[in-house]
């Protein structure tokens, strides 16, 4: 296994990619035929204030098999506003109920929860018609949907969030792993898969980098949940210690506070290790995985 390091160039490449897809969004067609304001509230979610960090998965991982990222610009959106549609309903009231995101008031706060419902439904329907204009084939764009529409339903991102919602009493090990793997690290995974595919990447590479997704997506779950103990809501731009007061189970209270600390930094330099060992040039996703543990927000 070569010897990963944290390359000087992530953050500038993650504001890239967040410039590269915030430039993306000026061109969705949301605003179109909408005979309602719903896209300019869906636009006050997704436009600003994003770590963008599954575009950069999407970008990094088109590149990383050769391809042009521009490539993979549609993916990317598509991605990014499934990823947003699922915060804005994640912090409606009757879910987890918070009225900080992004480091301003969450939707339905600033605009009514009805209208935050409505806008995060666009933006899930309206992410599958971006990822419809990709400039490549009908079958290579047919796998890309049938990925994305998998992260996002019932055995992944949806489900993972009634897991989320509902906790079962004997919540164990797997539960939350499971858990986990569907709120949370699917969207991760599926990140790098579209890359990967709008990049023409072959069968072996896709299958390593689809299974190292799952686990830089547990990965991103244990940081968000050691930050919601010792993070900051200015940093975080959203608010903290939020699953202790609601009682919630997360992979911090399951291990334990300096267990995840040490699983976080481990976790890290494995996912990195396998990664640039993966054909193509998987440096920038294995920087990003060396990031997470020393993240602040
Ligand atoms: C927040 O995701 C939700 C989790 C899966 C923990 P991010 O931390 O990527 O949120 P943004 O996109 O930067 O706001
Ligand atoms: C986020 O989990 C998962 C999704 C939004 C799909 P959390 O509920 O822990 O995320 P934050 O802490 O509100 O960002
Ligand atoms: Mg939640
Ligand atoms: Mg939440
Ligand atoms: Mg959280």
């Amino acid at each position: 296994m070569r010897k990963p390091d944290i390359s000087a160039s992530l953050h500038e490449d993650l504001s890239d990619a967040a410039s590269w897809v915030e430039n993306g969004f000026r061109n969705i067609s949301m605003h179109k035929d909408s005979i309602s304001r719903l896209p300019s509230l869906a636009l006050y979610s997704l436009e600003f204030g994003g770590k963008r960090i599954r575009p950069f998965l999407v970008r990094s991982a088109c590149a990383a098999v050769g391809g042009h990222p521009d490539t993979a610009l549609k993916a990317a959106c598509a991605v990014e506003m499934i990823h947003t549609y699922s915060l804005i309903h994640d912090d409606l009231p009757a879910m987890d109920d918070d009225e900080l995101r992004r480091g301003k008031p969450a939707l339905h706060i600033r605009s009514g929860v009805k209208q935050a419902l409505l806008a995060g439904d666009l933006l899930l329907i309206e992410a599958f018609g971006e990822l419809l204009d990709t400039p490549l084939g009908p079958g290579r764009i047919a796998q890309m949907v049938k990925c994305l529409a998998r992260a996002a339903g019932p055995g992944y991102l949806v489900g993972g969030q009634y897991m989320d919602m509902y906790h079962s009493e004997d919540a164990g090990d797997d539960w939350i792993r499971t858990m986990v793997l569907g709120k949370t690290a699917a969207m991760i995974r599926v990140s790098l898969e579209l890359g990967a595919l709008s990049g023409g990447a072959d069968d072996d590479v896709f299958e390593a980098v689809a299974a190292e997704g799952d686990r830089l997506g547990f990965l991103f779950q244990l940081t968000d949940d050691i930050l919601d103990i010792c993070g900051s809501a200015e940093e975080m731009g959203k608010e903290v210690s939020k699953d202790s007061r609601q009682g919630k189970r997360n992979i911090v209270s399951m291990m334990g506070f300096d267990e995840s600390i040490t699983k976080a930094e481990n976790m890290a330099s494995e996912i990195a290790g396998r990664l640039i060992d993966i054909r193509g040039d998987w440096e920038k996703v294995a920087s990003l995985a060396l990031y997470l543990p020393t993240r602040r927000k």
